[in-house]
């Protein structure tokens, strides 16, 4: 069977891959932080040599966005220096990498959905570490797709959907930002997307390469999301409580966060047949999960 190296498998993206279904017979291996660490590039170099595999997909990150502020060092290690290095082991090796970014990368103040040739801005030290790491990857590898997403949830680890299920369980109203818009994202769904690419990169070594954007279509705020969070799971007997909106400045936080974080996948769609479903289908999806308890912590 021939084997994909996905790194930072302990994730919530990682999960997610773990339970997709890859075609041809691909078979995704996790490796958690302690088989490979961005950080220590010896582990990268054994995790490649220990067996004859066909594509990584680098689904680690060091994405405490707030800590990254004062930890300036250990977000480059994980998101610059990592995947930089990840992408020469790659390059020499002939294998194609798949490496996931962030809406980070841009500051939030264009009008609409920001294309993959739009100007980069990040507003702090997370979003610089990753448009580092996206620079190396392209550089480092022509065989790599760069691949933004935004507002990450799943099942799995930490995540919005995770924290208002449980404040509602403790609360009788949440508070929560509603001036910043993003596309809500299924991990799963990111998960399938990848294994697009990569059956399609292993197979053809002209497949395309380069920056693409994939988030689940529709938008909203913040607080449209917790308010989707509440219905679906009321509709299930799980915790429900309003929602009040606020402004982001009621809810200051250590790093500044872009105030639109719209992605748009035509690109994605051209090159790879990629068509993102409406986000409120994938968080009813989560949200049944969490509140029937079938979720895997
Ligand atoms: N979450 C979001 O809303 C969001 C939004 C846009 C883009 N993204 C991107 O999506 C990708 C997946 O994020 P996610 O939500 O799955 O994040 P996550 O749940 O925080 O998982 C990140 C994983 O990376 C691992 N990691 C951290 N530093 C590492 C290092 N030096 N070496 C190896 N592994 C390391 C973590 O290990 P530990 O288990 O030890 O912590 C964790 O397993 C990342 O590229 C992220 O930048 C996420």
């Amino acid at each position: 069977m021939p084997d994909l190296l996905v790194v930072g498998g302990g994730g919530q993206l990682g999960r997610a891959l773990a339970r997709t279904r890859f075609a041809d017979g691909l078979t995704p291996h996790l490796a958690d932080r302690a088989e490979v660490d961005l950080a220590r590039p010896e582990s990268i170099a054994d995790a490649l040599a220990a067996r004859p595999y066909v594509a990584v997909i680098n689904a680690a990150a060091y994405t405490a966005v707030d800590a990254a502020e004062n930890d300036v060092a250990a977000a480059f290690a994980a998101n610059a220096t990592g995947p930089a290095l990840l992408a020469d082991a790659t390059r020499r090796a002939g294998l194609p990498l798949i490496h996931v970014s962030t809406d980070y990368v841009f500051d939030g103040t264009k009008a609409g959905a920001y294309d993959e040739g739009d100007p980069v801005a990040p507003l702090g030290v997370y979003g610089a570490s990753k448009l580092a790491g996206e620079y190396a990857v392209l550089s480092g590898n022509p065989r790599a797709v760069v691949l933004r997403t935004a507002w990450v949830v799943s099942p799995f680890r930490s995540n919005f959907v995770k924290t208002m299920l449980r404040l509602a369980a403790e609360r009788p109203l949440l508070r929560v930002v509603d001036d910043q818009r993003g596309c809500p994202t299924s991990a799963d769904d990111i998960a399938a997307t990848i294994a697009t690419i990569t059956a399609r990169m292993v197979a053809d070594a002209a497949a395309p390469a380069g920056v693409y954007h994939f988030v689940n279509a529709g938008e909203g705020s913040w607080c449209d999301l917790a308010r989707a969070v509440m219905a679906a799971s009321g509709a299930r007997g799980g915790p429900a409580v309003p929602v009040e909106p606020i402004a982001t400045s009621d809810f200051p936080t250590p790093a500044r966060r872009p105030a639109n974080s719209r992605l748009a996948t035509a690109r994605l769609t051209r090159d790879y047949g990629v068509s993102p479903r409406d986000w409120r289908l994938a968080i009813g999806e989560i949200v049944a999960e969490l509140v029937t308890g079938t979720a895997a912590r």
